[in-house]
């Protein structure tokens, strides 16, 4: 099945409403970061507010009763995306969330000075500051898996890195900067294989591709709504059973316990409601059942594969322009990273935003990542399923025709 860019951003009131920037039709290509709702999840969440307002857990009355039905199948339909059991998914506030629940509820309690996390210089700062804090309090060690001189990581390089003191290998299974794909079913039998853990960061390989849980063996995965056209400000953590029963809740308050007494003790509730405290955001939880079911219906693997397509034709479009260093040519992700020979890239993304294109510039949260790159920081931009090479020729047309506004380049 091949995806229709144009039919599909008929879907989405940002391109319905034909909203623009600096007074031009808006190109996005900053989906890396977040993505356009589809009406279908903006409608859930306006029902949740307009026809369904109520708590969920704790009433004894129908909406309040409904909306426990809906964080349940809420539940199931993430399961379903990602063939886990429902029990197995706990929602977060996002994937920082989720990642701080991994180190503070599970391996703040699991690991010992001296043992060692694994990590990688390409990882945002939502998978290194949880390690960094941990390190510094339990004397955790942080290593990092050489990266290739593309900047991928490989079985090779993380059996090179992994020891028997390895407690844990966390990255991503898509970078957010240079895109590249992790051979993550096979760095996951390799943890197993030395007793690790396997924490997988799904944030930008979740919203793109089909992924599956059981097949690739990880043992928490953490992601974003908001990246799937999903709402803002929710996320999951997918752990196996048997290590949730063992995660601290990173959490406590009101849902999440049976019963509290005097002398402190806490009968806390099992998995998933354990790390589920206080009021949950309930607005978006409504709409998980119509996010999941909006990208089933499009297909992730046509997606995945529109992306793909797109990458191959911005590589090639900005190849062509003699100033442009592409960071991740050969990357399977539709992400794609550059920058501009002598211009800052937060001008060329600030001239970018008077054409109406949105892109990041900077460090995109991975600080470590420049170094490696040898630039301070570059542009990126990140296609999803309604983007079009036009789109793409847009940018690469700004890029050509920056004038006096990117003078360094045409000097
Ligand atoms: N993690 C998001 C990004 O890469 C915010 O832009």
């Amino acid at each position: 099945m091949k995806i229709d860019p144009l039919k599909i951003r008929k879907e989405f009131p940002m391109y319905v409403n034909e909203v623009q920037m600096q007074g031009k039709p808006l190109i996005w290509l900053d989906n890396a970061s977040t993505t356009f709702k589809p009406f279908s999840v903006v409608e859930a969440v306006n029902n949740y507010y307009s026809y369904e307002c109520a708590n969920s857990h704790r009433g004894d009355y129908d909406l309040c009763h409904n909306m426990d039905l809906k964080i349940g199948r809420a539940r199931e339909a993430i399961a379903s995306l990602i063939n886990s059991k429902p029990e197995e998914v706990v929602f977060t506030s996002g994937t920082t969330s989720s990642l701080n629940l991994i180190a503070h509820g599970y391996a703040e309690k699991h690991f010992k000075e001296g043992d060692e996390i694994l990590v990688s210089e390409a990882e945002h700062a939502s998978n290194l500051l949880p390690w960094f804090d941990l390190a510094k309090k339990i004397g955790l060690v942080i290593k990092y898996i050489p990266l290739t001189k593309e900047g991928r990581i490989t079985v090779e390089n993380v059996e090179n890195a992994i020891t028997s003191r390895t407690k844990l290998i966390s990255i991503a299974q898509v970078g957010n900067v240079l895109g590249y794909l992790a051979p993550v079913k096979e760095i996951a039998a390799l943890a197993h294989s030395h007793g690790a853990l396997f924490s997988m960061d799904g944030a930008q390989s979740i919203p793109h591709m089909e992924v599956d849980v059981k097949d690739i063996d990880c043992d928490f995965l953490s992601f974003s709504l908001h990246k799937m056209c999903g709402p803002t400000g929710l996320g999951v953590l997918y752990g196996k059973y048997e290590l949730l029963k063992e995660t601290s809740p990173y959490e406590v308050g009101g849902g999440n316990n049976s019963k509290f007494y005097c002398s402190g003790d806490v009968a806390y509730l099992d998995p998933p409601m354990r790390f589920e405290a206080g009021t949950l955001n309930l607005a978006s939880l409504s709409a998980v059942e119509a996010t999941v079911n909006f990208l089933k219906n499009i297909s992730l693997s046509a997606i995945n594969q529109h992306e793909e397509e797109l990458k191959r034709f911005a590589v090639e479009e900005l190849s062509k322009i003699d100033d442009v260093i592409i960071y991740n040519a050969t990357s399977e992700s539709g992400i794609v990273t550059f920058n501009l020979k002598s211009v800052f890239a937060q001008d060329v993304a600030t001239y970018l935003n008077s054409k109406g294109i949105a892109c990041r510039s900077g460090q995109h949260c991975a600080k470590i990542l420049p170094d490696f790159l040898g630039t301070p920081a570059t542009v990126r931009a990140s296609f999803y399923m309604y983007n079009t090479k036009e789109d793409i020729l847009a940018l690469a047309d700004a890029l050509k025709n920056g004038g006096n506004f990117l003078d360094a380049f045409f000097n």
